[in-house]
């Protein structure tokens, strides 16, 4: 998806005239370590039922990927926040959109986000789980921008560590856009091709 591209063929990927996409990680690279995470997780949790709640909406495809490549009991549950005040003024307030559907009371929760960003996110949920008496909370994320950090959290398994750069694509969107993408890419906006996109 480089700069080489034809106009026809960004149209049909839906990329705007303004906008250039450069490949982070292949989706093969992207398979290949789900597929190994899922191994650590089960190595960890050899014969436990797992319950993954993923965070809407941006973590879909990477729970589709990770749970299809986790052996033995798998259940799932989908929660939807928001965030505030986020870059340089972050607030850290996060707004509930959806709850879970059922109790994790006594559970072994993996707790899927696509990507660590200042943290304050994850920070929220898992407070807000904590007081729900799970057996086990972890968590697993895609990608961790590191650099972002504001809250003091830490996911327990990490796809990829990453630059600090807005990437789109595997769930993650601009606008809403590209979350269909099979591979991660860079977004930059302008035809100089600065990034003026801020998370
Ligand atoms: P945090 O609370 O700052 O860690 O926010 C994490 C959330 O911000 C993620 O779940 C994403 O929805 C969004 N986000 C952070 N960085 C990016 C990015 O580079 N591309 C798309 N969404 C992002
Ligand atoms: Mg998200």
């Amino acid at each position: 998806m480089g700069k080489g591209q034809t106009k026809r063929k960004r149209e049909k990927q839906g990329i705007r005239s303004n906008e250039r996409l450069t490949v982070l990680l292949s989706h093969a690279r992207i398979r290949a370590r789900v597929k190994e995470m899922a191994k650590e997780i089960r190595r960890d949790f050899p014969d436990e039922p797992m319950h993954l709640v993923g965070v809407l909406k941006g973590s879909v495809l990477f729970l589709a990927d990770l749970a299809r490549e986790l052996r033995g009991e798998v259940s799932f549950d989908f929660i939807s926040v928001s965030s505030y005040g986020k870059g340089m003024d972050s607030t850290g307030e996060v707004k509930m959109n959806k709850d879970l559907d059922v109790s994790i009371e006594g559970r072994s929760v993996l707790v899927i986000e696509d990507i660590l960003d200042t943290g304050l996110t994850l920070k929220y949920l898992l407070r807000l789980f904590e007081e729900r008496k799970p057996k086990h909370l972890r968590v697993a994320v895609l990608l961790d921008k590191v650099e972002r950090r504001i809250a003091d959290v830490k996911a327990d398994y990490v796809g990829f560590v990453i630059p600090n750069e807005f990437v789109v694509g595997y769930g993650l969107d601009f606008d809403e856009r590209y979350r269909n993408l099979p591979d991660v890419c860079v977004v930059r906006l302008g035809s100089r091709g600065q990034t003026k996109v801020e998370v």
